[in-house]
């Protein structure tokens, strides 16, 4: 046998022999932008895809893999894709937010997607980040453990990716242009979507998503919501679930008979099939506890055990109602980090930067609108207004005029914020951003206010997982509330919902250099303003500076 030869068959044996030696690797994958038919609904439209799918394809990552998605439009929208919760260190030209990171990629252009996943494991999803794209241009991005490392418990024997959605009879680029033009709320959607299924609904008998499992075995289900305008919660008939992660990051196990998951939210839960056999019931159901419009439709689903006759009942179990407050708040108060010695939650103790951001929905002036008035939304009384050129290229080519660096930390006048609201709710204009230099800790607690309505946000940040430390009903207390937060194992996550009436109070450290959005991830509230950026300062030499753009970045 030639030497060379002799010595590849070694080297194959020595890492069939020691797997972990293996080092990470370059993940290539291509999406194609195209339009499909789809039937739902018992009615046929085209949809925006990638690669003819929906949900879209999944992107499989092992922790430290270099991650190349190669994408190409070949629609005639244009399109940006974002992965969600993807910290992206450095790396902020591959975030993908539409004139915020980058300029959109045009029809017939193409874009590399080029970023390597770093600290983090569990399922994340990614999306369209412009107009309303990402009611159908969505899909689950897997983060397996490095080689070698289990996961923090029970090793499961299986795995399934569940992708709920939001399913409109009418084309949602339609839907959106219509309450842009009219300053009306949208259309809501017509049913919700368990991996592409909406499930039977009056008028149309289609088979929902089945979940096949086997006595005894368990499932790590990877539960992930993009819908675009919809909190949802996730049950089971007789199947409790263990949640150990959320948004990438692993928690204490905590069982449950119903997951709550707002949109850009992720959930990672074990399921044990310990029936001999039978079909139980999966609902999805909204949540809404606000007076506010919304799909209240529940889409279904089944879980059937393998032998079981096709003439068998399925069970079913009793569903929140809309306003199912409680079961929310058991949920969301039940998260906590892991905090185990491999997984430390690394909590800021000091603060640098304090901030108190209102979140509001109002009313502006305008002339062409039906009612003379155009519903809008905001942080800190500014409506964040789409700059013509990212911030991002702006900021790293220091172009001046694209944004100004005055978003304000606090209210510019405030007021009782869950009480009775202001008499003058109109609302400021701007592209305002917060900067932050690097590795300053940051504070900040999000204010829901009464103001038209209260209602709850689930609040997505770009490029941190931030540690979610208080909650409350009313206004937050600068004085009393402090003393209550948990700075020990509280919940580490991307996307955190702000009560109905309430606060919730985020820290993070500004680790990562480059323009992060910051937005409420009801894509409803963001179409009106309710969004805003930071810019972090680089650091001291490259490791703590952005990379430069990458050759092929997309021109507006
Ligand atoms: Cu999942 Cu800025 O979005």
């Amino acid at each position: 046998m030639d030497r060379y030869l002799r010595s590849l068959m070694m080297f194959i044996g020595v890492a069939l022999l020691f797997p972990t030696v293996s080092e990470s690797m370059v993940r290539h994958y291509n999406f194609s932008v195209v339009m499909k038919n789809v039937t739902k609904l018992c009615g046929t439209k085209s949809i925006v895809t990638i690669n003819g799918k929906f949900p879209g394809p999944t992107l499989y990552a092992r922790e430290d893999d270099n991650m190349v998605v190669r994408v190409v439009n070949h629609v005639q929208y244009n399109v940006t894709l974002h992965w969600h919760g993807v910290r992206q260190l450095r790396t902020c030209w591959a975030d993908g937010p539409a004139y915020i990171t980058q300029c959109p990629i045009q029809p017939g252009q193409n874009y590399v997607y080029n970023f390597t996943i770093t600290g983090q494991r569990g399922t994340l999803l990614w999306h369209a980040h412009i107009t309303w794209l990402r009611a159908t241009l969505h899909g689950a991005i897997v983060i397996l453990p490095k080689r070698g490392t289990p996961y923090p418990f029970p090793k499961p024997d299986k795995e399934k990716i569940i992708v709920l959605g939001e399913w409109w009879k009418a084309d949602t680029e339609a839907v959106l242009n219509q309450a842009i033009q009219t300053g009306l709320p949208p259309n809501v959607s017509d049913a919700h979507t368990m991996n592409g299924h909406p499930g039977p609904v009056p008028n149309c008998s289609s088979q929902g998503y089945t979940l096949h499992v086997e006595s005894g075995k368990t499932y790590l289900l990877r539960i992930i919501n993009a819908a675009v305008n919809d909190e949802l919660f996730f049950q089971m008939a007789e199947h409790n679930l263990t949640v150990v992660e959320v948004d990438a990051s692993y928690t204490k196990p905590i069982n449950t008979d119903s997951i709550f998951i707002g949109p850009g939210q992720t959930t990672n839960a074990l399921l044990t099939a310990h029936k001999s056999s039978g079909k139980y019931l999966i609902a999805i159901s909204p949540f809404m506890d606000a007076p506010v419009g919304l799909d209240n439709s529940t889409s279904t689903g089944t879980l059937v055990y393998s032998g079981t006759t096709l003439s068998s009942p399925t069970v079913s179990m009793a569903i929140p109602p809309l306003n199912a407050t409680p079961v929310e708040f058991s949920f969301i108060d039940s998260l906590r980090s892991l905090n185990s010695k491999e997984y430390p939650a690394n909590v800021p103790l000091t603060i640098d930067h304090s901030l108190f951001f209102t979140i509001s929905v109002g009313v502006n002036p305008c002339s062409t609108c039906v009612n003379g008035t155009r519903l809008v939304a905001a942080l800190n009384n500014v409506s964040f207004v789409m700059p013509n050129i990212s911030i991002l290229e702006a900021h790293y080519h220091n172009i001046g005029g694209v944004y100004t660096d005055d978003f304000p930390g606090y209210p510019p006048i405030p007021f009782n914020y869950t009480g009775t609201g202001p008499s003058n709710i109109q609302t400021m204009n701007g592209t305002r951003v917060y900067r932050l230099p690097f590795n300053s800790t940051v504070q900040i607690v999000l204010q829901g206010t009464s103001i038209i309505a209260p209602e709850n946000h689930p609040t997505h940040l770009h490029g941190f997982n931030f540690f979610a430390v208080g909650k409350g009903l009313g206004n937050f207390d600068p004085v009393k509330d402090p003393f209550k937060f948990n700075l020990v194992d509280p919940v580490e996550r991307n996307t955190i919902g702000v009560p109905t009436g309430g606060w919730t109070a985020i820290r993070f450290w500004a680790d990562n250099p480059g323009v992060w959005f910051l937005h409420c991830h009801l894509e409803v509230h963001t179409t009106w303003g309710l969004k805003m950026a930071f810019i972090v300062e680089n650091g001291k030499g490259p490791n703590e500076s952005l990379l430069p753009p990458p050759g092929d970045f997309p021109k507006c």
